[in-house]
């Protein structure tokens, strides 16, 4: 088979292409990335230098002719590429309207012209908005609350757009936080992770009593490839794990494993719109045979080791002395 997989060299995407190399070594796969400051290029062009089935194409998904050209011949896609940092949302919401939602489209016109047997879209369920005592489900109605999540919501309607009235074979994801390894540390576990072991501070969002619903990226991966085996185009499937963590909980643990104190905390200005807590039901996927397999105190320890690891695989950190043992 030939999957196509935009965003590959992104924090999911590249674990997802780890993944499914590993379980489909036969397969052909061609990454399609703009390598944006946030992707693992270094790790990318590692792997793509010695996997001979494994190519990277430099590009963005705005520009079309080179989209749709780069995909013919593909079975699968699966469209992982956005601009996917929700304060970053906040100060540029027109760039993640045009990548994450025309440059969605774009993904879903190249797929339909090219006749791709099967797309996937990797989603989030921060479309539901925030969570108010009902788990957020399948049919739960889809009120995004930020940039980020209306861009994101956006691009779904538009994929069932997309299966309703030209019958792409389209299904979505909509998938909690996700935490491991090869994320860009500008988000919340691997920031504080560089931050702690570097001797800087922790900045908080406002009481830090935000609630999260943690899902390993291995999880996160296998949901996706147990949609794509069992699941049926038109439909959504959430992927949830049921470890629903506030954020000041994570920022303890990150503390303990960095043998460092309260005081590097400090307490910021809570985010605009910042929505509380989302909570969601993955009854569905699990009917089809997924369920998280991880546990959690084991990976965030594993999760922990690893950056302190393998900080340089982004060339801004590679000067970094960690401190801590
Ligand atoms: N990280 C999470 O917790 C989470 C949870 C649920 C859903 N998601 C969704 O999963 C997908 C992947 O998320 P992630 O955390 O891996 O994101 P990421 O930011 O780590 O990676 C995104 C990748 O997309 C690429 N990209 C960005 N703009 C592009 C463009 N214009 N053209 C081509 N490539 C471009 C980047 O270079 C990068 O490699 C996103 O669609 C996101 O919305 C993420």
């Amino acid at each position: 088979m030939k999957l196509f997989i935009t965003g590959g060299a992104g924090f999911i995407g590249y674990n997802f292409l780890l993944y499914w190399l590993q379980h489909n070594p036969e397969d052909t796969l061609t990454v399609y990335d703009k390598l944006t400051h946030v992707s693992n290029k270094k790790a990318i062009k590692q792997l793509t230098d010695e996997q001979p089935n494994v190519s990277l194409v430099i590009a963005d998904i705005l520009d079309y002719p080179t989209l749709k050209e780069a995909m013919i011949g593909h079975d699968l896609v699966i469209h992982f590429a956005a601009e996917s940092h929700v304060d970053d949302s906040l100060l540029d919401p027109g760039l993640f309207m045009r990548v994450n939602g025309e440059g969605s489209l774009n993904v879903f016109h190249a797929a339909l012209e090219n006749k791709v047997s099967r797309v996937h879209y990797v989603s989030t369920d921060e479309v539901f908005g925030e969570f108010t005592g009902d788990l957020f489900t399948e049919k739960t109605p889809i009120t995004p609350r930020n940039p980020y999540s209306a861009a994101k919501a956006g691009a779904g309607h538009m994929a069932m757009a997309y299966f309703n009235t030209y019958g792409l074979p389209v299904s979505i994801s909509n998938a909690v936080n996700t935490y491991g390894p090869f994320q860009y540390p500008n988000k919340l576990i691997p920031k504080f992770i560089m931050n702690a072991i570097t001797d800087k501070k922790l900045p908080v969002y406002g009481d830090g009593k935000q609630t999260r619903e943690w899902l390993y990226v291995e999880d996160h991966c296998r949901g996706i490839d147990t949609i794509i085996k069992n699941g049926k185009p038109g439909e959504r499937y959430i992927l949830g794990s049921g470890v629903i963590k506030e954020n000041i909980e994570i920022v303890q643990l990150i503390l303990e494993l960095a043998h460092k104190d309260e005081t590097i905390i400090e307490h910021v200005e809570d985010r605009l719109g910042h929505d509380r807590s989302y909570q969601a039901d993955s009854t569905r996927l699990r009917g089809l045979g997924w369920e998280p397999q991880v546990d959690f105190d084991t990976r965030f320890k594993e999760t922990f080791e690893w950056y302190k690891n393998n900080y340089a695989l982004w060339p801004e950190f590679e000067n970094i002395h960690t401190s801590s043992n």
